[in-house]
Parts: structure tokens; C-alpha cells; sequence
């Protein structure tokens, strides 16, 4: 998260920041003492070693500075290069990026000569494609200056980390856009013993980016298929939650737990009878029915947990919910133990299926290992490891791919409508939801039918 640090004219840097973070001593192209904060001296020693294979050799002109200096180097410009050089290339005291650490200028060596500024733009501009491989990003693009609030600056450059510095550079984005606009879906295979709340955590990190969400708990027993929302695509957590589930589920008999699952206690056991017709009872529960919520889960009830009326010892009725078992077979069985694979609505908790599976069986069950292999029509093989994430290799999935809605651009005019609340006609005729986009390709909103109207169902 510090590493996406935004610093600008709209948000002025508070120097608690400075205790976030370790600044290391380096020396500039005049071979006076610098500082520059410590992942960012160690990406900017591996982007230079690169470079020099290419024989472009670079240093750092300018890194941290105090806001006392920042000042200084104002005062000193304005006199040198006059006001309007001022308001194009340098930031006010307290809202320079410099004063970081993260940000640094880059000089390039000409002819046993430092060089810098725009007259070097032609060998900047070879540097520019491989910033983001070292996790920099060119901070001033051209053609953004309405969004950075600067002039192009081909020698400035900030360290955010690689995952954001990638997504940013490949996407043509600024600092600014990608804090505030990007949105994406991560399809995660969440592996065992961590919860889904280590995942979201993980990958806010990585990110950059506070608004991570997933979209249907697995506890740390369980694995497989997790959706996690990045930025604005939380907005669409709910569509995501209430998708049909697959799982593969492992059960043993005549033995009950406390949570239902193989990590809790064992509170009872039963034999197993000798006859157990398990395909009969197996397939019997392809149906709709009330399913108890287990007690060791967030379920509120009255204002307060269910695990923690649990934990105090305290009796609860548990509340019913209505779920739908879509599908159910048996991918093996033993004497003691067998699989089942599943297809379930929202909200059915699968280590409470394999206890009424059990009461039927005339025994107990409990289940012993959890693989969500399907949500919606996203699928295990589609997933990324956490590893293969934070080694920089994964797909990232836009909302309107996640989402199985029809994608319509609509004209200038039918946006201009839209950004003002104005009611469309569905004449696409829809069933459900439509997404509309700009002319260019950029997401406006899904929209909802209503009659034959389409209401804004959320706007991006
Ligand atoms: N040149 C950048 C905007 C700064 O002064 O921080
Ligand atoms: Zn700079």
C-alpha cells in the first residue's frame, strides 16, 4: 500500500509517512549524498544494470527532499526559469512526490557528462517501456497533464511496486487513474489454511489498492475458486456472491465435530450401518430445502455472531435458509469415507449438506476436505495461484468479461442521456441486465430492465 502513495496538488504529503518507510543513503550524478527510500534504491540499481547491457547508463539527479528544499529549489527555478516554468514542472513544498523518497529524477550519461531535461527525451523514451518490469512508472505522461497537474516529465519517474507499475504502464494510465478508476476481478485459487480475509489482505498489498473484496467465503480448510474485486469492481460483489457454486467435497463417516468439518472437536460418534444405500440418499438430495446454518459461522443473530454464542456456551436457534442442490453425485466412495461433487445456490454451507447427508444415512457425516471448482461460469483451470500473482504472472479480468450481460456502446448522445439520469428504452431487448459502454470501449454502468425502461443499476 505505501508504495502507491498519492502525492499531488489535491493531496498534500503528511510526513508521518516518513515512518513507514527506511530511507537509505546514495549518491546523485555529482557524487553528493542522497536519500531514496529502500526497495526503491534497490529496483532503481536493478533498472540501471539493466539499461547499461543497452549502453544507457542513468543516475539520479534529484530524489528525496525535505519540504524545506523543496522551497529552496522553487525559489531558486522561479529566479533561473522564470513562473511559468514554475507552474508546469514544480510542485509546491508540501505537495511534491519528491518528498517521498519513491520519485527520482533520471539523468543520462552523455559523453562522460550527466544530461537531463527535455533535450534527452529521444533516450528516455527507450527507457520508458521497461520501468515497470522494475515495478517505476513515468509518473507525467504526455497528453495527462489535466490529470497529474504537470507537464510532461520524461525524466521523473516513481517507484509503486511491480503488479501496479505493469497494470498502469499497460493500461496507459496515470497514479490518479488507477487509485480512483481501475477495476478489475482476480480469479484466485485460494489455497488451504489461510481465510479469504488472508487472500483479500495479500492482494491488497500487492495491488496498492484499500478497496479489495472476494465474493463468497472459503474457510481455511477449504480451497479452489475465489473472485476477488479490485477497486471498482467491488460494485459488483453481489452479482459475483450470488452465483451457483461447484465443490468437491470430501466426507467421513460415524464421526461428528463441533463445526461439522474436521477441524473442530469430536463431540460423538455413531457406527456405520452395514446396508447404507449412499447413491440412493446421495441423489435424494437434488432438491430445494431449508438448510440450518451451521453454529460455527458469521451469521448474525441478534446483533451478534454464531460462533460466538458458540464459543460462550450460549444456546441459539439457528436460523433456515432455502437452498437448491442443482447436482449431486458421487465422484468415490469407501467403507468410512467418500467424495461428492456439487452444484448449490447462494448461501448453502456444504459441511451442513454432508450432516443432513448423514442423518439420513442413519449415522454421522462430517466433511474433510472443501474444493470450490466452479462459480458461475468461472472454473478452477481459469484461476491463478497466490504465487504465480505475486511473481507478476496472472490474468486480470474486466467487468464486463466476468459478467455474463450483454455489452452495448452507446452513442455520444445515448451517454449524454445516460450521465444524466435520463431513462433509456430497452430496445435490445433484454432479459436481465445490459452493460453499456462509451463509443470508445470505456465501462459507463449496468443498467436493469424495468417494463420496458432501463434503470441504472450501477453507475462506474
Ligand atoms: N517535478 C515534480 C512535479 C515536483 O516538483 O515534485
Ligand atoms: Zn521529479
Amino acid at each position: 500500500m505505501i508504495y502507491t502513495i498519492l502525492v499531488n496538488k489535491e493531496n498534500v504529503f503528511k510526513e508521518s509517512f516518513l515512518n513507514r518507510i527506511e530511507l537509505m543513503h546514495y549518491k546523485d550524478i555529482d557524487n553528493e549524498e542522497i536519500l531514496i527510500e529502500k526497495k526503491t534504491l534497490d529496483s532503481f540499481k536493478m533498472l540501471r544494470d539493466f539499461l547499461l547491457e543497452k549502453n544507457i547508463e542513468i543516475g539520479i539527479e534529484s530524489c528525496f527532499r525535505t519540504i524545506s528544499y523543496q522551497e529552496e529549489l522553487r525559489n531558486r527555478l522561479r529566479k533561473e526559469k522564470g513562473e511559468d516554468y514554475i507552474k508546469k514542472y514544480v510542485a509546491n513544498p508540501n505537495e511534491s512526490e519528491h518528498l517521498t523518497g519513491l520519485a527520482l529524477d533520471m539523468a543520462i550519461k552523455i559523453n562522460n557528462d550527466f544530461s537531463s531535461g527535455i533535450e534527452e527525451e529521444a533516450i528516455y523514451k527507450r527507457i520508458h517501456p521497461y520501468l515497470h518490469q522494475f515495478g517505476f512508472i513515468l509518473r507525467y505522461p504526455k497528453g495527462k497533464e489535466k490529470i497529474t497537474g504537470y507537464s510532461y516529465e520524461p525524466w521523473h519517474i516513481r517507484y509503486v511496486g511491480k503488479i501496479p507499475a505493469t497494470i498502469i504502464y499497460k493500461n496507459k494510465l496515470t497514479l490518479e487513474e488507477y487509485l480512483k478508476e481501475f477495476g478489475c476481478v482476480l480469479y484466485v485459487n485460494k489455497p488451504k489454511n489461510i481465510t479469504s480475509y488472508d487472500v483479500v489482505h495479500e492482494i491488497s498489498k500487492l495491488f496498492g489498492i484499500k478497496k479489495v473484496g472476494h465474493t463468497g467465503t472459503l474457510d481455511p480448510l477449504a480451497t479452489g475458486v475465489m473472485l476477488v474485486t479490485i477497486g471498482k469492481a467491488t460494485k459488483i460483489v453481489e452479482l459475483l456472491t450470488a452465483e451457483d457454486k461447484e465443490y468437491i467435497a470430501g466426507v467421513e463417516l460415524g464421526i461428528k465435530t463441533d463445526t461439522y468439518d474436521n477441524t473442530g472437536s469430536i463431540i460423538d460418534k455413531k457406527a456405520i450401518p452395514n446396508n447404507i444405500n449412499l447413491e440412493k440418499v446421495i441423489s435424494s438430495f437434488q432438491k430445494t430445502y431449508l438448510q440450518e446454518v451451521p453454529i460455527y459461522s458469521a451469521v448474525k443473530v441478534q446483533g451478534k455472531k454464531l460462533y460466538e454464542y458458540a464459543r460462550e456456551g450460549k444456546k441459539v436457534e439457528l436460523p433456515k435458509k432455502e437452498v437448491t442442490i442443482k447436482k449431486i453425485e458421487i465422484l468415490s466412495k469407501n467403507k468410512k469415507d467418500f467424495t461428492i461433487k456439487v452444484l448449490v445456490t447462494k448461501g448453502c454451507y456444504i459441511r451442513s449438506l454432508i450432516m443432513d447427508i448423514g442423518k439420513e444415512l442413519d449415522t454421522y457425516a462430517t466433511m474433510t476436505s472443501l474444493e470450490r471448482t466452479k462459480q458461475g461460469t468461472i472454473c478452477i483451470e481459469k484461476t491463478n495461484t497466490l504465487e504465480e500473482i505475486k511473481n507478476n504472472h496472472f490474468t486480470i479480468h474486466n467487468i464486463e468479461e466476468v459478467l455474463n450481460y450483454p455489452v452495448i456502446k452507446v452513442s455520444k448522445q445515448e451517454e449524454f442521456l445516460l450521465s444524466n439520469g435520463v431513462k433509456i428504452k430497452d430496445k435490445w431487448n433484454i432479459e436481465d441486465k445490459i452493460i453499456f459502454q462509451t463509443e470508445e470501449g470505456k465501462l459507463i454502468g449496468i443498467y436493469q430492465k424495468e417494463q420496458e425502461w432501463l434503470k441504472t443499476w450501477k453507475n462506474f
